[in-house]
């Protein structure tokens, strides 16, 4: 057994949350290659996903396929998963404590996956790795720490919300190929001086 689907099995025996524990079919801790050079953070599992056990599989998932499939990607090239394992309730925001309980499994399953850019879709997983940094002023730019590209996106389902968003979020994919062959020789900003301001590119 990889150590990917050992922590697939840990994630799955998880009752830290108890409402998330009691009230989902099953969790969702992600899916795609063992070594991706790219992977997707959403926010939480909605109705289909705890039904199907895998992310994105609803219309933001749809759209998702078709933002991959507009740089060449196909989903199976990438991995997919979200900062909170369990479906909320009635797809209530995740609750503060639930994101700190869960941070050990996304901790966990991104030193295991090792990739080469960490894609946030929506606040959540902006937050964790953004803190305090608005999406409408980062949205699109990329920020290179300890070997790994950082790319923040408004989250696929705003598109569905808010037409205006589709285009911003078409626009930002399109940067990704160029980033991930653009970004090798550049300085890399070290841990121990992480800046205030990120440096952005
Ligand atoms: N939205 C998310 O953030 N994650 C999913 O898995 C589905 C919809």
């Amino acid at each position: 057994m990889s150590a990917l689907t050992e922590l697939y099995r840990k994630i799955a025996a998880c009752t830290d949350c108890e409402e998330l524990a009691r009230a989902r079919t099953q969790t969702v801790p992600g899916n795609g290659p063992e070594k991706p050079q790219i992977v997707f953070i959403g926010e939480a599992p909605g109705y289909h996903e705890d039904q199907e056990g895998r992310p994105f599989v609803g219309q933001a998932g749809q759209f998702l396929e078709q933002l991959l499939n507009s740089i060449g990607l196909k989903r199976s090239d990438v991995y997919i998963c979200n900062v909170i394992k369990c479906r909320p309730p009635n797809n209530r925001d995740p609750l503060p404590v639930e994101v700190k309980n869960c941070q050990k499994w996304l901790d966990q399953q991104l030193e295991m996956l090792s990739p080469k850019m960490i894609v946030t879709l929506g606040r959540y997983s902006l937050a964790r790795f953004f803190p305090g940094e608005p999406i409408s002023k980062i949205h699109g730019k990329a920020h290179k720490q300890d070997g790994i590209i950082y790319f923040a996106m408004y989250h696929p389902a705003a598109a569905l919300h808010q037409q205006s968003l589709r285009q911003t979020i078409e626009a930002d994919m399109l940067k990704i190929p160029a980033l991930l062959t653009q970004m090798e020789p550049v300085e890399e900003v070290k841990k121990e001086d992480k800046p205030q301001q990120l440096s952005m590119f």
